[in-house]
């Protein structure tokens, strides 16, 4: 496994493979990234995985100071994981002194995460274009942990004609449900116990409109219910929208995302669920 952390270095490791597959991350790995990188491993036979806390898709500046790292241990679970690069560069190396682009994708990035975190979307989706234009990958790995991301991503790509595939796959949870999350560990024990109501709510959501429930107001009710119960969560939004528009829904009649994010504490989660109420 090679690591780089110049964008000419990681460039010139690249150009001694073909078809490669990209997995972005920001590091402190868990089970969660390493099935993408085990997947595009196994698609691609090359696999790439980039390692950058990106500072403009922090729209607090908190939540960036205390984001979690360990960057030994991540190239320890990537060696594991058969990891062929990885490209870990500084904030310096992506943002040189006079960087002054922005990628804005329209529509998809407008509710959800798009709405709560003003330029969160923006920053993604510049910091992924910068990172598919640097590895070049033939497929490049998201997760549907972050499921309005994905779609931004996808949107990106067919709207500026980025010469890649993207693959989305499945959150991986802990044995009670929660979803892995890189900011998990910045829980307290306490919080860290309560924190599966998050899964436990989404498929009460899931459940009611399997059986039957078209009112996407009952549904977003069903799914705060037991969040409003849990006195160390506290509720940013929890939706009830169409899966490929991400528009909040009145009716619940075809594909749809349900999300939410909820501070335990100054810790914010997300989670989702898509239901096919079929
Ligand atoms: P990060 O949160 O590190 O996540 C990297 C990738 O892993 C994302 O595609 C994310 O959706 C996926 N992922 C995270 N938790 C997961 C889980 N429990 N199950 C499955 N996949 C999971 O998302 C980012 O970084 C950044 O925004 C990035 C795309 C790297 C741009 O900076």
């Amino acid at each position: 496994m090679r690591t780089c952390d110049s964008i000419a270095a990681f460039r010139k490791a690249r150009a001694g493979f073909k078809d490669i597959g990209l997995v972005p991350t920001m590091g402190f790995l868990h089970e969660g990234h390493l099935s993408l990188v085990r997947r595009a491993k196994a698609e691609c036979g090359t696999v790439a995985v980039s390692i950058f806390v990106n500072p403009t898709q922090f729209n607090r500046t908190d939540d960036l100071e205390k984001y979690p790292r360990d960057l030994d241990r991540d190239l320890s679970l990537l060696a594991e994981a058969g990891a062929d690069l990885v490209f870990s560069p500084s904030a310096e190396e992506m943002y040189p002194a006079g960087f002054d682009a922005a990628v804005q994708i329209g529509g998809v990035t407008e509710g959800l995460e798009g709405a709560a975190r003003p330029g969160h979307f923006v920053g993604v989706a510049t910091v992924v274009l910068k990172l598919l234009n640097i590895a070049q990958p033939t497929r490049a790995y998201f997760g549907q942990k972050d499921a309005q991301q994905a779609a931004v991503i996808r949107k990106m790509v067919r709207d500026l004609d980025v010469p890649v595939e993207i693959a989305v796959a499945a959150t991986v949870r802990e044995a009670d449900g929660l979803a892995m999350s890189s900011r998990n560990v910045r829980l307290s024990p306490e919080a860290r116990a309560a924190a599966p109501v998050l899964h436990r709510a989404l498929l009460a959501g899931e459940a009611l409109i399997k059986a039957g429930e078209k009112d996407a107001k009952t549904v977003r009710a069903a799914i705060c219910a037991p969040i409003k119960a849990e006195p160390l969560a506290k509720i940013d939004y929890v939706s009830a929208a169409d899966a490929d528009t991400l528009k909040e829904l009145d009716a619940v009649t075809g594909p749809a995302l349900l999300s939410l994010a909820v501070f335990f504490g100054d810790v914010r989660l997300i989670d989702n669920l898509t239901v096919d109420p079929g």
